[in-house]
């Protein structure tokens, strides 16, 4: 990646301007295709329910993954005050200056640490956000040097979000693999030393959030994606039925989408939809993803009771490996996953 301003400074120093290199095209914005907030409320499912086989709430999950491909999850048992903590720590974290922010810098051959991954051209329209990524899982891939000192106790308290989230994920692909018709261990087995990472995304405000994006159109190519955000601003938008739908934050409750990985073995009943994150005039907002990915070696194609006569094959055999590295390689030639044929 080639170095752009930090978002944080440039809010800072000057916060009226938004430079051109961050403006998006009307086209792209695509303002006529966004319902008004509060319009929709995503599925909520109770984690609670899931894990005893509740069969209602199987059916909810069920529901969710092929008509939203995102829901929330409620009654999840992490602690509240672990959420807090991660929120209150990652403030501090995004307040120091930037000089000691910079000590965990991205290096242009990494997307790990401080900064912005996928820039590679000087045409390319800039996201409105700084991140901090790591990989958390396996623990020998983990590059404790982009693991924040400051402020004291940060990285433990990644370490005990990573784990705790981990643990709900691992919950989630047992109700997956039951609402796939599968033995409940049968997705918990193909993600054994399952690769994990975590994005904290830093949206600072806006002066005007109608020109920017503070993050463009994706999907994930994790197996699913757990998030955090904060509960007193809008951001998230997915896209439903030809439209942005945005996520109404609940308190203590994750984001939960199916990546490109479930659509793989699902042979595309359940989708790994495309989402963004919007900024907002006065507010930052801060949000936390958890990905949670099969190993590299592991294979990735339609699990063969997902294909019919009705249902043909829709997608080919790949090494998960392999996969990353492509569509890697396609962020950064700035290509959405929609202009990608399978
Ligand atoms: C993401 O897609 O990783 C994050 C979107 C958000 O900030 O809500
Ligand atoms: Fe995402």
């Amino acid at each position: 990646s080639i170095p752009v301003p930090n978002v944080q400074e440039m809010v800072r120093n000057n916060p009226l301007q938004v430079p051109k290199r961050y403006v998006r095209s009307e086209e792209e914005l695509e303002k006529l295709n966004t319902m008004p907030h509060l319009s929709y409320q995503i599925p909520v499912i109770d984690l609670a329910l899931l894990s005893c086989r509740n069969s209602e709430e199987l059916l909810k999950l069920d529901v969710a993954c092929k008509e939203w491909g995102f829901f929330q999850i409620v009654n999840h048992g992490v602690q509240k005050e672990l959420l807090q903590r991660m929120k209150d720590a990652s403030a501090e974290f995004f307040k120091l200056p930037i000089e000691e922010k910079e000590k965990y810098a991205m290096p242009s051959n990494d997307i790990q640490g401080y900064g912005h991954a996928y820039v590679v051209s000087e045409e390319q329209t800039l996201d409105w956000s700084d991140a901090l990524m790591f990989v958390t899982y396996p623990t020998r891939y983990r590059k404790l040097q982009y693991w924040p000192q400051t402020p004291h106790g940060f990285k433990e308290i990644i370490e005990a979000y990573a784990s705790e989230v981990r643990r709900v994920g691992e919950e989630l692909l047992n109700s997956l693999s039951q609402i796939m018709g599968m033995q409940k261990h049968v997705l918990l087995e193909l993600h054994k030393e399952s690769l994990q990472g975590l994005r904290v995304n830093y949206y600072p405000p806006c002066s005007a959030p109608e020109q920017v994006l503070g993050l463009s159109p994706h999907s994930d190519t994790s197996t699913i994606t757990l998030l955090m955000q904060d509960d007193d601003v809008v951001g998230l938008e997915i896209r439903h039925q030809g439209r942005w739908v945005s996520v109404t934050p609940i308190s203590d409750a994750l984001v939960v989408n199916v990546g490109d990985v479930i659509e793989i073995w699902s042979n595309g009943k359940y989708k790994s939809v495309e989402h963004r994150a919007v900024t907002n005039k006065n507010k930052k907002r801060t949000s936390y993803a958890l990905f949670v990915c099969p190993q590299e070696d592991v294979e990735v194609e339609p699990l063969d009771h997902m294909i019919s006569a009705l249902n043909p094959k829709l997608y080919q055999k790949v090494k998960y490996g392999d996969y990353l590295r492509q569509s890697m390689k396609r962020k950064m030639e700035g290509k959405a996953h929609t202009d990608v044929v399978r």
